[in-house]
């Protein structure tokens, strides 16, 4: 058989479609450093998202697209670079590429969960993570991932956000000597805890930074909208008929502060028996309404699973617990399929010529 040439592999290659962006990954410059020695290929892939399916389909295509030249061995480094959204000069916290807002409108329906187990699932997947814990009313963090403690500050004015997991924290129940005392918040004291929040809060570079929301009224999330360009929220809704109602205000809420709506989760979906039967304990259909009411994508379904309460009341959430749970499963599917949709947003948002690109690529390592 003739021996492997480069030109051979590149006119291969050059088919290869980036399934994030629908160009060629070589034209769009996410697949560089094509090496080819004997019968074997090298090449970097720069990914604009932590997904593993997103890493699955780009890996089968390029094995695809280089088999009929008799390739023996495919060798793909990875290298994730998540797009930034755009960073004012007024912005509070520059170095974070992405702000993420876990909203509902409606109480209880499981936005504290969502957010702590988004998060984690996208440091697993290899992504650099914060999650701020904006319900200054009831703060959940503290108990959902189990940690307490008072934030240090080195020179006085900056404070050191907690970490767990690997994920920087921070939230109002740290600054707090009870936490189950109420505080009343005047808007002005609002605007300033979470100025506080953000601006003084060491987050460093960030891919996402998580933010969980109280429910309600909208006041944080119009504080935070009015002090940054936020990527977008998530909107999380339980499938019954009566919660729908606030959600709607949820999403409405969304458009008047022109964030833009990435996705919906339904929460407590079905609840799967011992036998594998699915139960639609509270009906069925709210995720897939809201979703279509946001303009958006249902993003994903998560199962009621007794799993997911004991793990969050024990300060270990179920995906960093029991990752192959159906919960958890679920969760990490929705973390993967929200990055895809960030990043094509960024591709689209830049008229989509190149991949969004910043810099600093980093070599991905994957926990999954
Ligand atoms: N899929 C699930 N399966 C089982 N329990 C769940 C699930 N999702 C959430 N829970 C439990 O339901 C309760 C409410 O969830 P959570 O605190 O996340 O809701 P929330 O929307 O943040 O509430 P709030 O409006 O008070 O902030 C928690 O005890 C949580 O552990
Ligand atoms: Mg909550």
């Amino acid at each position: 058989m003739s021996a492997l040439t480069r030109e051979a592999v590149l006119a291969a290659l050059a088919t290869v479609e980036d399934p994030a962006f629908h160009k060629p990954m070589l034209e769009l410059g996410t697949l560089l450093e094509v090496v080819v020695e004997n019968e074997s290929v090298r090449a970097s892939v720069r990914l604009s998202a932590p997904s593993d399916e997103l890493q699955m389909t780009i890996r089968e295509r390029i094995h695809s697209a280089l088999k009929p030249l008799g390739v023996d061995q495919v060798i793909l480094e990875w290298d994730l670079q998540v797009p930034t959204r755009d960073v004012g000069q007024e912005d509070p916290i520059p170095q974070v590429r992405n702000v993420v807002l876990v909203m509902s409108g409606k109480g209880g329906v499981g936005k504290s969960t969502t957010a702590v187990n988004l998060t984690l699932a996208l440091k697993r997947a290899g992504a650099r993570v914060g999650l701020l814990d904006a319900d200054i009313y009831g703060p959940s963090i503290p108990t959902m991932l189990g940690i307490q403690g008072f934030p240090s500050s080195e020179d006085g004015k900056t404070i050191e956000p907690l970490e767990r997991f690997g994920v920087k924290l921070m939230s109002i129940g740290f600054l707090m000597e009870d936490p189950k005392a109420a505080i009343v918040w005047r808007g002005p004291m609002l605007h300033g805890a979470l100025q506080q929040f953000l601006q003084d809060v060491r987050w460093g570079e960030l891919d996402y930074l998580i933010v969980d929301l109280p429910p309600g009224t909208g006041d944080v999330a119009l504080s935070l909208a009015q002090k940054m360009k936020v990527t977008g929220a998530v909107i999380v809704t339980t499938p019954q008929e009566v919660a729908l109602q606030d959600v709607y205000k949820g999403v409405s809420m969304c458009e008047k502060l022109n964030v833009p709506v990435l996705g919906v989760v339904e929460n407590m979906s079905f609840f799967i028996d011992s036998a594998g039967v699915k139960h639609y304990l509270f009906g069925e259909g709210g995720g897939q309404r809201i979703a279509e009411f946001a303009k958006a994508p249902l993003l994903g379904q998560i199962p009621l699973e007794p799993k997911v309460r004991e793990w969050g009341d024990n300060g270990t959430p179920v995906v960093q617990a029991v990752p192959q749970s159906d919960a958890a499963q679920a969760f990490t599917r929705i973390a993967d399929s929200l990055t895809e949709i960030i990043a094509k947003r960024h591709f689209e948002r830049r008229g989509g010529e190149k991949a969004p690109s910043t810099s600093g690529p980093r070599r991905l390592k994957i926990v999954r």
